[in-house]
């Protein structure tokens, strides 16, 4: 089952983001550690949770939380926004303001590879009233990028950073 949080329900889920997040992010070839976990649910989530719309999406098997994905209405001045304008003032002058920025999915690491996580992208871009999504993902073939090339992303810059991309996709409403 998955159900979208508001702002305040995603911040009150706070400890099951955390657990999903670690289990994702602290996997072998991502190997975050737990204070980047604690500092997701401390700093990054609240920032984002107070952002023109915010929307998360939470998936339960049963009573255990599976995974989640995330996003809100990308902007200028945003920090993440003015990078990809540093970086590419082309692509920005097309892609960024007004956009939605899809930031996390993660799914726990004994759930993978059952749909979940194609299922999470999917409920949090329908409905979304935004013309067009932006995000970034690690480079080379691992489950996050096959999955967005998979969902219909185009890669805008394949060397955002050394070891991530930008990708786009267009929203129909
Ligand atoms: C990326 C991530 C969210 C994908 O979650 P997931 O639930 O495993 O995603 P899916 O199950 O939809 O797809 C994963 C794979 O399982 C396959 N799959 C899905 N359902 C399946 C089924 N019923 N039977 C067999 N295979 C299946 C998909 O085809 C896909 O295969 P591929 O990796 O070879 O392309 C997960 O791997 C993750 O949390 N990774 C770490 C964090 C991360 O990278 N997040 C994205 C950062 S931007």
């Amino acid at each position: 089952m998955t159900e979208t949080l508001d702002p305040a329900a995603a911040l009150a889920a706070a400890g099951e983001l955390r657990r999903i997040y670690l289990s994702a992010f602290g996997a072998p070839g991502y190997d975050e550690p737990p204070e980047r976990a604690d500092q997701f649910v401390e700093e990054q989530l609240p920032t984002h949770a107070a952002r023109e719309g915010f929307k998360l999406v939470l998936t339960r098997s049963g009573a255990e939380a599976t995974g989640f994905a995330y996003g809100y209405t990308g902007e200028r001045g945003q920090w993440w926004s003015d990078r990809i304008a540093e970086a590419a003032p082309e692509i920005a002058d097309e892609w960024v303001g007004g956009h939605f920025e899809f930031v996390e999915l993660a799914v726990v690491a004994e759930a993978q590879g059952r749909g979940v996580g194609a299922s999470l992208h999917d409920v949090l871009l329908a409905g979304l009233p935004h013309t067009k999504a932006l995000l970034s993902t690690y480079v080379g073939d691992r489950p996050a990028p096959r999955l967005y090339r998979r969902k219909g992303w185009q890669v805008l810059l394949p060397n955002l950073t050394p070891d991530s991309a930008l990708y786009g996709m267009q929203l129909s409403r």
